[in-house]
């Protein structure tokens, strides 16, 4: 550090290596003093030392740190006075806020974290369908086939979905996000999910948020954290020790999160695993609590799911999802698709439905299979035709069973012309 700021007034953001969750915020008149405060406190081991991650002199260190605890409150812990929450995207906050601040004079000191990444990547990276020489068909069965958990949802793409609907459905709501690492690491594992009801506690008018994620094992003695909860009085950690002392994994299915589901939650809201999908589907709507999640564009031709859509419990979301992040922080393409029970209004995408008599819609838009069965492509739906008939998972996205239509069958309806498999389909009729 500079000589010229040895002393003087300043904020700092330091960090326990050990406790990649928190960081302390504070003011101080020395900043290596205090440092050295804070790695000779007793009994602390010595693997668990202190480093600062960002300090900047002040003009008024005081009215900066009460600044800081008004600003950031939610994200204070609520036993202690100096603890705030940590993860890197929340820290570029912190740092923001603190240089956009009247009393900011000149950094000090900033330690260099990844940057950020830039989603205008994807065009250069991801080569389009096209390029890869795939159609969207081929694409959905490749997706199907992906069995890695790890992808994690863009925070565009939550906002751009959450924008859709009445801000008033969140008002005093317990929020849990139960597939969510907060701090994640990397800013790639770190949930979008966490961040953004993070980011609108206030503006929403948040009872509580909860996130809890999956750590693989069980976690005795809660060294690293599984649960945080958010209110407004501040931040704890899941009280691991006290709630579940036979140990908890994170997971959604363990005991302590289908606690905190039924006993707390008021919407749950996530990117669940794509490989418990069946499972997850199977525990939420069965809590009958209300839900905002992702699941793959094809639940709703997938015999697992079909059930739910035609007994109205699920429908879809606005929106389709094309990407998530990778562990590598890349782009990749991805068939994903927003569900929920929520209430929709002004669904857009009715807009895509072609819903006219069957004697016009054009020939290459319907057929009959070997089973004698109607089968329309493309959004067209006939408004005059009587008995079942065969779409794909779009028209069922776009709002179809709002409509007066109905799926009439448990099942995926796999048709075949002249004894050739076609793509799956599912079977609606006008109610
Ligand atoms: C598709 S990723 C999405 C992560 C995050 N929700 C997001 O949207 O960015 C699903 C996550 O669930 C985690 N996971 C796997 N099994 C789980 C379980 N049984 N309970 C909770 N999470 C689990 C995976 O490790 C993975 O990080």
């Amino acid at each position: 550090m500079a000589k010229a700021t040895k002393t003087g007034q300043f904020i700092y953001i330091v960090q326990a290596i050990l406790e990649p969750s928190k960081c302390k915020i504070g003011k101080t008149d020395n900043p290596e003093r205090r440092l050295k405060e804070y790695n000779s406190i007793t009994g602390k081991s010595k693997d668990n030392h202190y480093a600062y991650l960002f300090v900047a002199q002040v003009s008024d260190m005081a009215q900066m740190e009460k600044a800081i605890t008004e600003r950031f409150r939610i994200l204070r812990e609520e036993k202690s006075r100096e603890i705030y929450f940590y993860n890197h995207e929340l820290f570029r906050q912190y740092v923001d806020y603190i240089k956009k601040s009247p009393w900011f004079v000149q950094e000090v000191f900033i330690k260099q974290t990844a940057p950020k990444i830039i989603t205008k990547i994807v065009k250069r990276t991801t080569p389009t369908l096209k390029e890869r020489g795939l159609t969207r068909k081929e694409l959905l069965q490749k997706a199907q086939k992906v069995d890695d958990d790890e992808f994690y949802t863009l925070y565009e793409d939550l906002e751009k979905e959450v924008a859709c609907y009445d801000k008033r459905i969140w008002r005093n709501k317990v929020v849990f996000c139960n597939c969510d690492d907060p701090v994640g690491g990397d800013e790639t594992r770190t949930s979008a999910f966490a961040l953004y009801f993070i980011n609108h506690f206030k503006d929403f008018g948040l009872k509580k948020l909860i996130c809890t994620h999956y750590s693989g094992e069980v976690d005795l003695f809660n060294a690293g954290a599984s649960g945080y909860i958010f209110t407004k009085y501040g931040f704890n950690e899941l009280d691991v020790k006290k709630e579940s002392p036979k140990g908890y994994t994170g997971a959604f299915e363990d005991p302590l999160s289908i606690k905190i589901l039924n006993d707390e939650a008021d919407i749950v809201c996530t990117n669940p695993p794509f490989s418990r999908a069946i499972d997850y589907w199977k525990l939420i709507i069965g809590s009958g609590k209300q839900f905002l999640i992702v699941s793959a564009i094809t639940n709703s031709i997938n015999t697992a799911f079909i059930p739910y859509f035609k007994n109205k419990t699920v429908w879809a979301g606005h929106n389709r999802i094309d990407h998530f992040l990778n562990p590598k922080r890349q782009l990749v393409e991805a068939s994903g698709h927003w569900y929920c029970n929520l209430t929709i209004k002004n669904r857009a995408k009715l807009e895509h439905l072609k819903i006219i008599p069957l004697k016009d819609i054009p020939d290459a838009e319907k057929s009959y299979d070997d089973n004698k069965t109607l089968l329309v492509s493309n959004c067209y739906i006939p408004s005059d035709y009587k008995k079942p008939f065969a779409v794909s998972a779009r028209p069922i996205l776009n709002g179809v069973l709002e409509c007066g239509y109905e799926i009439v069958a448990d099942k995926r309806y796999t048709p075949y012309i002249d004894g050739k498999e076609k793509f799956a389909r599912v079977l609606i009729q006008k109610a």
